[in-house]
């Protein structure tokens, strides 16, 4: 049975394991290792993702299938936009919902909401079209310097 709840902190541990094996399988083939290294060593790191779980200001839901992890989001309002920053699921249960059922929980989390927005890369086909077909506009096209690799993401926008 699938169960959606707010991760506590016990769940760190697995969050980052599932966030490290999707990030691999999506980036793996064409970020430098320095790259990788740097965003598992900041951004999924135990105490940054213990401090994302513990701020009230974010939302932090996790899928369980059979007390197994299986996708996660991270999201906060931001006046009445909601700005997702991360979706991820298991690659062994991609395409099968998982990423539209916590989508659609993160906009109702947020009912206030006029707008969800995101940023996805430009190489990352797959979520691109996860998010055109869940009705995202791409707004304008911006980039980031990670460790030494310039990082060309889209944003991506839906009228709620
Ligand atoms: C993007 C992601 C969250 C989608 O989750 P999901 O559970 O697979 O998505 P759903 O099953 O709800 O939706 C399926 C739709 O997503 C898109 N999609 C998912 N996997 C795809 C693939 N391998 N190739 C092309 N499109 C794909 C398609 O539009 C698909 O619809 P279709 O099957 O009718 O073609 C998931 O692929 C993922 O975790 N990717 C790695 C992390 C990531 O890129 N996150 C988004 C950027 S922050």
């Amino acid at each position: 049975m699938m169960k959606i709840a707010h991760a506590t902190p016990q769940d760190v541990i697995e969050i980052q394991r599932l966030l490290r094996e999707t990030w691999n399988d999506t980036y793996g083939g064409y970020f430098f290792q320095a790259t990788l290294d740097e965003v598992y060593k900041n951004w999924q790191s135990i105490e940054f993702l213990t401090r994302q779980i513990e701020d009230f200001e974010i939302y932090f839901p996790i899928v369980k299938e059979t007390e197994s992890m299986i996708g996660v989001a991270t999201a906060r309002l931001s006046e009445d936009v909601i700005v997702l920053f991360r979706l991820y699921v298991y690659p062994q249960h991609q395409r099968k919902g998982i990423g539209e059922l916590l989508i659609n929980n993160v906009i109702r989390h947020f009912p206030k909401a006029k707008k969800i927005q995101l940023h996805v890369d430009l190489k990352n086909e797959k979520g691109q079209a996860f998010y055109k077909k869940q009705g995202f506009k791409e707004m304008k096209r911006e980039s980031e310097k990670v460790a030494n690799e310039v990082i060309d993401q889209i944003l991506m926008v839906k009228e709620l």
